[in-house]
């Protein structure tokens, strides 16, 4: 089948994730559009119908999708609406994300043209998987996309097989970092940070502060803050980060699951 618009899906703090998704949508034709898991609320009911193309891509959160895209997911809904499936990891590990992913999308309707889980930059330990996807990255999605594109060319009069993808139930516990990033005194109080923060865990009227509590960890307030004042400025995280980038630099490549 030919889609009629390509709908992106997606959770990128950091913007690695929305990097992939831009790679994939590439080779299919259409209309895009998008849902934003950072910022839409995806509080009712939405449909994505059967001749659209869904891509749905978010980062890893300790081996799981971070709780607010599960969420959100929640809500999304497909009437055998085609559909891939991507996860974005900072080179440690996976684990049980990309099955999550998987899981709720054939849940919710939808069917699975692909799956693959992404080596990104790590957004906490950016030492780790630094400046990926890079070229080769880039080219490997290329050919995924491409794979999926064929397979939906031939759906829906070729039904598409079953993709086992790695991971395991019971998931993982999912855990928020309590490391929280805090500013510096390169801080401006230009407030950006309050208003890309997904959870609304910094007051736009005083940004050099941050509820812990609903703070995620997820890092866009420190990959777009101009001044590089957001980030995380204890020793204790300088000292783990060493010790995080010795066990996990040695280079992993993007899986795919067709
Ligand atoms: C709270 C948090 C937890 C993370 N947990 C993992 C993990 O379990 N395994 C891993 O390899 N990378 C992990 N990462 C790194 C991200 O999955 C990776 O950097 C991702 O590509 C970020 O996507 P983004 O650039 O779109 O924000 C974590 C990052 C954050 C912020």
């Amino acid at each position: 089948m030919q889609t009629d618009a390509i709908e992106q899906v997606y959770f990128s703090p950091a913007g690695t994730t929305k990097a992939v998704v831009d790679e994939i949508s590439k080779a299919f034709f259409g209309q895009k559009n998008e849902f934003n898991l950072m910022w839409d609320p995806l509080d009712e009911e939405t449909v994505i119908p059967s001749n659209t193309l869904a891509i749905v891509a978010m980062p890893v959160f300790s081996g799981r999708i971070p709780d607010l895209c599960a969420q959100k997911l929640a809500n999304l809904k497909g009437e055998n609406t085609p559909a891939i499936a991507v996860v974005t990891y900072g080179n440690r590990e996976y684990e049980d994300a990309l099955l999550e992913l998987k899981t709720i999308l054939e849940r919710n309707g939808f069917v699975l043209l692909g799956a693959g889980a992404v080596v990104t930059q790590h957004s906490i330990f950016p030492q780790v998987g630094t400046d990926r996807p890079d070229p080769q990255d880039r080219r490997a999605l290329t050919t995924f996309a491409r794979q999926c594109s064929q397979k939906l060319r031939a759906y829906p009069e070729k039904p598409l097989p079953a993709i086992e993808v790695k991971g395991n139930f019971p998931y993982r516990e999912y855990k928020v970092p309590a490391m929280k990033p805090t500013v510096n005194d390169n801080c401006t109080l230009c407030g950006i940070c309050a208003s890309v923060c997904p959870v609304g865990a910094i007051p736009p009227d005083n940004p050099k502060t941050k509820d812990t509590d609903l703070c995620i960890t997820c890092t866009a307030c420190i990959a777009v803050c101009p001044e590089k004042a957001q980030g995380f400025h204890s020793p204790e995280y300088a000292e783990y980060g060493a010790v995080f980038a010795e066990k996990n630099s040695a280079r992993k490549e993007p899986e795919f699951f067709m």
